[in-house]
């Protein structure tokens, strides 16, 4: 990150100390806030919802359902999981479409035993062929939360929670605290739990509206910085125009060291890949790259390939370097001008992002289900690509300065590294470089004070 902020404003020294300072801020801070809060999905949240459905002697029976309000970021296998600490001595005395990890300790009960006595419960999904006597609906998909854009219909997730010890009116009850969100690993953070007007629920013939006793919220959210302190992703680049491939810049995810960490990625070749793929990793979080000089697990690859009159064509593919993680449902967030006149996408699903009106510059894009939707670990399958056919605005449409190159490129939620705008490659006999790569800050700028202002 560092090295973004002091890279592109090395190619400027010429400049007056005044754009300098304000370059470098603008950049750094534009930088920083989009790991804080992302720009390109405002409202982009994961909300709980419990719903009180009946009331019992001792406490209550309420649905938990997660909804994935975000537009791109999903969570895959191995799935949520989903943990709180009681306001009182509550129990669960019994779940459908998900357990808890533990039971604790529920020595003081006779007779009849709690599913789970701890303070704080953790919960996770069941797995998909649960017996339906214990299953409710949306429930039972292994802890997988799918995209709002990709898959709504599978965005939600449900179980049912029998709590008991607890409070038996809306005045006695009390709501549990500290949610956590796993998935699996850090990532979101939770707020409190607010009490909020309790759903509707309408039936099936639409001739009948219930409503739950009571009903509390918790909003959880995203930030890339908190799930890793390194990169998972970086871009490379080419074009028919010139040879030269701008690889992912060196070192983006982390650096090979074979003296202090031998191991810390897999030669391809070597006798010891078979025995580090299958040796138990300490968490399924850490990944088991191929030996590359950037050493992410995922790189993008846009290739600017053809030149027609009205149209210009661009090859994206994207390939998996890592060997302990299938890519299910992946998907890809481009950030480029001209893709307010995308014609066509072969082989991807595509569709526009519009997080504030009139910036129509985003898109998102997927693979086909059963076809292109699983990006297999490292190896000859590890790779998905697609070609995207754009149409010429002839007042912006320029091969020069790297135009042809996008501005942003996130996989599954997460940036990736661009190398620095000075390496990218450039039409034969163009504008020097350091014009060029101004140009390209002054647009990135622009580009993020739009963002900003907006988002104000
Ligand atoms: C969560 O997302 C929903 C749907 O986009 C939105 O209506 C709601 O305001 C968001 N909540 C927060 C706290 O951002
Ligand atoms: C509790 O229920 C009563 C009606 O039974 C309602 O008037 C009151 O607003 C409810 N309070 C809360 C906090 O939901
Ligand atoms: C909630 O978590 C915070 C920090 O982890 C802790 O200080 C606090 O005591 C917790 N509250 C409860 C009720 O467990
Ligand atoms: C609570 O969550 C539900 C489901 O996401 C949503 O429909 C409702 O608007 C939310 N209420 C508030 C006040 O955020
Ligand atoms: C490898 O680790 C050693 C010892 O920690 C360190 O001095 C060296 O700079 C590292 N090399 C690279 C390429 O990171
Ligand atoms: C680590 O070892 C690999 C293969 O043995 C070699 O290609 C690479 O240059 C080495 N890296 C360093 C930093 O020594
Ligand atoms: C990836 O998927 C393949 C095919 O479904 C499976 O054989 C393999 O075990 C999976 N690898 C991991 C690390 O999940
Ligand atoms: C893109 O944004 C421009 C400017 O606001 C607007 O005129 C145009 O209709 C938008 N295009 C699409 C496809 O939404
Ligand atoms: C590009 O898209 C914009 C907005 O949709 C439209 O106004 C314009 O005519 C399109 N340009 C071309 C060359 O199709
Ligand atoms: C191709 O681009 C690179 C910059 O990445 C530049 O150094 C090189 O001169 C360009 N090649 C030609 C033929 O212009």
């Amino acid at each position: 990150m560092e090295s973004q902020c002091s890279s592109a404003t090395g190619s400027i020294v010429k400049l007056s100390s005044f754009t300098i300072l304000l370059v470098f801020l603008l950049s750094c801070f534009t930088f920083t806030s989009t790991e804080a809060y992302d720009a390109l999905d405002p409202t982009g949240n994961i909300t709980i919802k419990w719903d009180i459905m009946s009331w019992n002697p001792d406490g209550y029976i309420a649905v938990v359902t997660m909804f994935n309000f975000q537009q791109y970021r999903h969570i895959q296998a191995p799935g949520w999981t989903l943990g709180w600490t009681w306001a009182k001595k509550e129990v669960i005395w019994n779940m459908m479409g998900a357990q808890t990890t533990e039971q604790g300790d529920c020595s003081k009960f006779k007779g009849n035993i709690p599913h789970c006595c701890k303070k704080d419960p953790t919960v996770v999904d069941l797995l998909p062929g649960t017996p339906y006597n214990q299953q409710i609906a949306n429930c039972c998909k292994g802890g997988v939360l799918n995209s709002w854009v990709q898959d709504p219909a599978n965005a939600a997730s449900s179980f049912q929670v029998s709590v008991g010890s607890a409070g038996t009116t809306n005045k006695t009850v009390r709501v549990p605290k500290n949610f956590t969100l796993k998935a699996p690993g850090p990532g979101y953070t939770c707020g409190p739990a607010k009490i909020v007007r309790p759903t509707k629920f309408v039936s099936a013939d639409k001739r009948r509206v219930t409503q739950a006793l009571m009903t509390w919220n918790v909003t959880c959210t995203y930030s890339q910085f908190l799930a890793q302190k390194t990169p998972t992703c970086c871009v490379s680049l080419s074009s028919f125009y010139n040879e030269t491939i701008v690889n992912c810049p060196t070192c983006t995810c982390g650096c090979q060291n074979n003296s202090t960490e031998p191991g810390s990625c897999v030669d391809p070749k070597s006798h010891y890949l078979a025995s580090a793929v299958s040796a138990p990793s300490k968490s399924s979080n850490t990944p088991l790259v191929q030996c590359t000089s950037h050493m992410c697990p995922i790189r993008v690859h846009w290739h600017v390939k053809l030149n027609y009159k009205e149209y210009w064509r661009v090859k994206v593919t994207i390939t998996n370097f890592n060997y302990r993680m299938n890519y299910t449902q992946w998907n890809l967030v481009v950030q480029h001008p001209n893709l307010d006149n995308l014609t066509q996408v072969f082989s991807f699903q595509y569709k526009p992002l519009t997080p504030y009106a009139g910036l129509n510059d985003t898109a998102m894009l997927w693979g086909v289900k059963f076809y292109n939707d699983f990006l297999s670990t490292a190896g000859p399958l590890g790779n998905v690509q697609s070609e995207l056919l754009f149409r010429k605005e002839k007042s912006t449409f320029t091969f020069e300065k790297g135009w042809a190159f996008p501005r942003r490129i996130y996989f599954n939620g997460d940036n990736c590294v661009m190398p620095p705008p000075d390496s990218y490659p450039w039409l034969p006999n163009s504008s020097p470089r350091l014009v060029g790569s101004l140009l390209y800050l002054a647009m990135t700028i622009l580009a993020s004070l739009i963002f900003l202002i907006s988002s104000a």
